[in-house]
């Protein structure tokens, strides 16, 4: 059996307790992460500061989004409280993207580029997806919001979404498997009937936007990487109505929509794996 040594113990250094329970799993066969992606404290508390910056976005969202708005105007309000907080949009010029975050509405799955066009009707579904920049350090983190009253179907939808997102998180544990998390979300939503998008993952955050592991929101448990304390990732389940299928808008290359026109929803959080299960940093 090939080994991948990502888990490496410095020359000269005494290996850890930590150091040992890795490399026993190492051993095994299991992949385990690299060493960097084991966070400090001090790394640990930016990415926190970080977060209290992204949730204020988030909030500040929430008490201004209504009937009415267009979606560029959400894109103002992160830009402006990003920014006048010291912070940077991590979406802002990220592989070429426009805009300083995701707005995406009813059967759009992600990746939706605000636009003064599109105004949001009674009924919507939004997702909006913020990511922040804060002296080096990433958070990143999505909710959905419902524009006045909408049908009990997309109520739901949002609702077992949600759930998705809550109960993925449940079954991360110290020294688990990622696979278990995907493992229990996807049961979430099969058994409510809906479908899980497989092309766009969770993901490592905090020293980059994205980095190991992916966290899939499908699959089968004690596969993926091991879960070790002091790791920070997202779960971001995108949940589909209708079938699982999506692509991606040849026009502006980046808004993602299902393939039958059904409405999509998708929450995300940052969270830090602790001795004691997952802390969610950006709540
Ligand atoms: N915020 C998304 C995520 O959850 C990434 C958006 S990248 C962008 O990972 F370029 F579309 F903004
Ligand atoms: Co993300």
């Amino acid at each position: 059996m090939r080994i991948k040594r990502n888990w490496v113990v410095p020359a000269g250094q005494v290996p850890t307790e930590m150091d040992k329970k890795i490399l026993h799993y190492q051993n095994s066969g299991c992949l385990v992460p690299k060493r960097r992606l084991v966070l400090n404290e001090e790394q640990i508390e930016g990415i926190r500061r970080s977060s209290v910056i992204n949730t204020g976005v988030l909030d500040e969202v929430a008490k201004n989004i209504r009937v009415g708005m267009s979606t560029e105007e959400i894109d103002q309000i992160v830009y402006k409280y990003t920014t006048e907080h010291g912070a940077i949009p991590a979406d802002l010029n990220y592989e070429g993207y426009p805009k300083s975050v995701c707005t995406s509405v009813n059967e759009v799955v992600c990746h939706g580029i605000p636009s003064p066009h599109e105004i949001l009707q009674e009924g919507d579904i939004v997702n909006v997806d913020v990511s922040t920049i804060l002296d080096g350090y990433y958070s990143d983190a999505s909710r959905m919001f419902i524009i006045g009253k909408t049908t009990p179907e997309k109520e739901r939808l949002v609702k077992v979404a949600k759930e998705c997102l809550e109960i993925g998180a449940a079954a991360a544990k110290p020294y688990g498997f990622v696979g278990d998390i995907g493992n229990a979300i996807a049961n979430h939503a099969h058994k409510n009937g809906y479908s899980v998008v497989e092309e766009f993952c969770g993901h490592g955050v905090g020293l980059k936007f994205h980095d190991e592991p992916e966290v899939m929101h499908y699959g089968r448990k004690n596969t993926g990487m091991l879960l070790v304390p002091g790791m920070v990732f997202t779960i971001e389940p995108m949940i589909n109505m209708g079938g699982k299928g999506i692509f991606i808008d040849e026009e502006d290359g980046w808004t993602v929509v299902t393939d039958d026109e059904l409405p999509s929803a998708q929450w995300e959080h940052t969270f830090l794996m602790t001795e004691n299960g997952l802390e969610i940093l950006s709540k």
